[in-house]
């Protein structure tokens, strides 16, 4: 569906009603707004899902930013494209009903990389995130604050990508911000594994 600015899905809960949670679902270059409907159902079969499309091509593939290079972002292409997704989250809690304090953002190395750039400088329309193969989307954010937000990054250990000292960096720069972090590395390289998706389910589990 195209519209509200973004190419997106949205499935609905199961039993709709108040306090329902949704998962804000942000794929990693090269996917789509279907990529991640499973990992989302898994995650968490009651939820909503809300799953936009990245808007910039790269040689074919989407994404949600501009890069450089691997690992070398635009940061201002980061920050204006965060703001445009911010407000598609916004936008589209109207015709979809959506809680807004109730969104929850999964997202997977590009994914993630937007949904932690919307927490660091401020603007995520959502307090909670699971943060698969994250970098530092921004390397001097700007001072802001959100000590509501509840973040799981889980990486892999043998990530060439990704690689564990971006956790660390990243987790220190949302702590700053008064968030409350959970840093976590699997075996694994840059690719999902079962157990980063046994972790988050327990992670959701722990901060109900
Ligand atoms: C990717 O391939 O998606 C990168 O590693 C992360 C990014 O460019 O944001």
């Amino acid at each position: 569906m195209k519209d509200l600015g973004f190419t997106h899905r949205f499935v609905p809960a199961a039993t709709p009603g108040q306090g329902g949670r949704t998962l804000l679902l942000l794929h990693g270059t090269g996917g789509d707004e279907s990529d991640l409907l499973d990992l989302g159902r898994a995650l968490d079969p009651a939820a909503a899902l809300l799953s936009p499309r990245g808007q910039v091509l790269e040689r074919g593939a989407s994404r949600f930013f501009r890069r450089l290079a691997e690992g070398v972002f635009d940061e201002a292409d980061v920050t204006a494209r965060a703001h445009e997704l911010a407000a598609f989250i916004e936008a589209a809690a109207v015709p979809y009903e959506i809680q807004v304090e109730h969104v929850m953002a999964v997202g997977y190395s590009n994914g993630a990389n937007i949904a932690a750039a919307m927490m660091l400088l401020g603007i995520a329309p959502f307090r909670r995130a699971i943060l698969f193969r994250a970098m530092v989307p921004l390397s001097n954010p700007p001072a802001t604050a959100s000590p509501a937000a509840q973040v799981l990054i889980s990486e892999g250990r043998f990530d060439p990508i990704a690689q564990p000292e971006n956790g660390q960096r990243l987790e220190e720069l949302l702590r700053q911000t008064g968030a409350n972090v959970d840093l976590i590395f699997q075996s694994s390289g840059h690719q999902l594994t079962e157990n980063d998706v046994a972790a988050a389910q327990q992670w959701i589990v722990s901060i109900a």
